[in-house]
C-alpha cells in the first residue's frame, strides 16, 4: 500500500524529529496533567536522591510517548537505555540490557506490550528489587543465581496498554495516558518546529495544518515538512493560508484530516454492510488490511472524531461521517423501531 502522508507511524524521513524533538517539560506542549504530575515526582525523587518510580506512558502512535521518555531521562539528569518489546526475544536479551544498567538510569522500553511473557517474568524482581534472577548452565548442572541490580527507572511505551499482563502493569507506579492533541496545542506545536526549521509561517497557515493533522504531533511536524517544501517552490519559503490549502488538497489531506484510506474504509462499511454494524474481522478482509492495522492506527482517530462507534454488535459509520461524505443517511429501519 502507499505510504500515507497522515500516517502516524515513524517514517524514514522523521529523523529531522532529532532536532525538533523538545527536551525538557516545560517545551513538552499540551498534557498538561500527565506533565504536573510527572514534575512533581521527578522533583520528588530527586529530593530524596531515590530512583523514580517506574512509568508507563500509553496511547495512540505519535502522542510523543518516546519523547517523554527522554524528558524524563533528562530532567532526572540520567542517562537512558533503550529497547524495544519485539527485540527482547531471549531471556539473555534482557539480562544483557540490565546488566549495563547504572544506579539512577533509566532503562526505555518501547511497544513493552510486544515482549513475551516469560520475558516480563524477569522483569518483576528487576522493576519490584532491583534483582535478577538467571539459570545458568546446562539441563543436568543448572543453578540459579541472582544479580544485584543498581536502582534504576523503566519506562515502558505502549499504545496498547490492555495488551500488558496485569502482573506487569501493576508494577508501574506511575501510569500515564496521552491523549489527543487539541487544534490549538497543535498550532502552538506547528508553530516551534517552524521556527526550529526556520520556515516562517502565518497564524492562519499553522492553525490550518493543526486542523488536520488528527490531534497528532507526529502528522503536524510531517504535515508541516510537506507544506514547506510547497512554499519553497510555489512560493517565498513563508507558509501562507493559500499555500497551506493548496499543498493539503494536493497531499490529499482534507480539511479536518482525512486520507483516502479514511474515506475507503468509511464507504466500504456504508456500501458493503449498509454502515453496520459490522465485526472488524469482515472489515478487515474487506478492505484487505490487517485487523491489527485497523484497530491500531485506522480507527482510533474515527472513533475521536465520532465518526465510528463500537458497539458489542460491530462498528456503525455514523450519521455525522456519512454528512461529511455527502452521502444520504438513512436510519435503520430497525433502529427506528426500537
Ligand atoms: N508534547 C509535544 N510537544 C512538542 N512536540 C511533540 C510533543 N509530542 C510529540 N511531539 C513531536 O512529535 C513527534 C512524535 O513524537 P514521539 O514521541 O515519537 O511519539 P510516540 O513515541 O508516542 O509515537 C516527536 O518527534 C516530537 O517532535
Ligand atoms: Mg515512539
Amino acid at each position: 500500500m502507499e505510504e500515507r502522508v497522515i500516517t502516524n507511524h515513524e517514517l524514514s524521513e522523521d529523523t529531522f524529529e532529532k532536532t525538533i524533538r523538545p527536551d525538557s517539560l516545560d517545551e513538552y506542549i499540551g498534557q498538561t496533567e500527565v506533565k504536573t504530575n510527572l514534575d512533581i515526582f521527578i522533583k520528588a525523587a530527586k529530593m530524596r536522591e531515590e530512583p523514580l518510580d517506574h512509568v508507563l506512558l500509553y496511547g495512540p502512535p505519535g502522542l510523543g510517548k518516546t519523547t517523554l521518555a527522554y524528558i524524563i531521562a533528562n530532567e532526572l539528569g540520567s542517562n537512558i537505555k533503550t529497547a524495544s518489546g519485539p527485540s527482547i526475544e531471549k531471556s539473555g536479551d534482557l539480562a544483557a540490557i540490565l546488566s549495563t544498567l547504572e544506579p539512577g538510569d533509566v532503562l526505555f522500553i518501547d511497544e513493552i506490550h510486544r515482549m513475551p511473557r516469560y520475558i516480563e517474568e524477569i522483569l518483576y524482581p528487576a522493576m519490584e528489587d532491583y534483582v535478577l534472577d538467571i539459570i545458568v548452565g546446562g539441563e543436568s548442572s543448572s543453578k540459579n543465581i541472582r544479580i544485584d541490580l543498581p536502582p534504576f527507572t523503566l519506562v515502558g511505551a505502549t499504545t496498547r496498554a490492555g495488551d500488558l499482563s496485569s502482573p506487569l502493569r501493576d508494577r508501574f507506579g506511575i501510569v500515564s495516558k496521552l491523549k489527543y492533541y487539541t487544534e490549538e496545542q497543535l498550532t502552538q506545536i506547528i508553530k516551534r518546529t517552524s521556527r526550529v526549521l526556520n520556515c516562517p509561517i502565518s497564524d492562519d497557515a499553522a492553525l490550518e495544518l493543526a486542523r488536520r493533522s488528527r490531534g497528532t504531533p507526529r502528522i503536524a511536524n510531517r504535515l508541516l515538512k510537506r507544506v514547506r517544501d510547497f512554499a519553497q517552490v510555489q512560493g517565498d519559503g513563508t507558509i501562507t493560508l493559500e499555500i497551506a490549502k493548496t499543498a493539503l488538497n494536493q497531499l490529499k489531506v482534507d480539511p479536518i484530516g482525512l486520507d483516502d484510506t479514511d474515506y475507503h474504509l468509511l464507504k466500504s462499511i456504508i456500501e458493503k454492510f449498509n454502515g453496520g454494524p459490522v465485526g472488524i474481522e469482515a472489515i478487515a478482509s474487506s478492505i484487505g488490511e490487517e485487523q491489527t492495522t485497523i484497530e491500531d492506527v485506522y480507527e482510533p482517530y474515527l472513533l475521536q472524531i465520532g465518526f465510528l462507534k463500537r458497539t458489542s454488535r460491530g462498528r456503525i459509520v455514523t450519521e455525522k461521517a456519512y454528512h461529511h461524505l455527502g452521502i444520504p443517511h438513512q436510519e435503520n429501519m430497525l433502529d427506528t423501531l426500537l
